[in-house]
């Protein structure tokens, strides 16, 4: 199939490649940028395993096209902790709250905390469950996590 080249910036870092135009962002950002912290669990939108940050609002990279962010700035869970390897708010949270347990959704849960908490400094529990109503957690129970968002939000204020 003709490629297409792709350029925008992943983590602070320029970056361009040839790409099927086929290839989905989450296949972009494990396969040719070796960044597999961004996990695959239904590959059709439903589990928010896959959610990046796209010019900062959280999206679903299984649903979209390496090619359709061109020119726009990709932000995954390896570049969410400062580069000396501190933990962001959110991430200290998850631990300080158990908000995981086998960690397959957590990059996700991760990134979704950090849009909402963008939009919502000081969000309700309401807001917090409706802002992460996108991701699914099959371990936790969701009550860990919901502190965790409640205790970031706190971290940051
Ligand atoms: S893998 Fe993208 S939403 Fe499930
Ligand atoms: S911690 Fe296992 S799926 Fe969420």
């Amino acid at each position: 199939m003709h490629e297409q080249s792709v350029r925008l910036t992943v983590n602070g870092t320029p970056t361009a490649a040839s790409v099927e135009p086929r290839m989905t962002l989450a296949d972009f950002l494990r396969d040719k940028c070796g960044l597999t912290g961004t996990h695959l669990g239904c590959e059709h939108g439903a589990c928010g395993a896959c959610t990046v940050l796209v010019d900062g609002d959280a999206v679903r990279s299984c649903l979209l096209f390496a090619v359709q962010v061109d020119d726009m700035e990709v932000t995954t869970v390896e570049g969410i902790a400062s580069p000396d390897g501190e933990l962001s708010a959110v991430q200290s949270a998850l631990r300080e709250c158990h908000g995981l347990q086998c960690g397959f959704c957590t990059p996700g849960f991760v990134m979704s905390i950090t849009a909402l908490l963008r939009d919502h400094p000081d969000p309700t529990d309401e807001e917090i469950r409706e802002g992460l109503s996108g991701n699914f957690c099959r371990c936790t129970g969701y009550q860990g996590i919901v502190a965790a968002a409640r205790r970031a939000s706190e971290i940051m204020r």
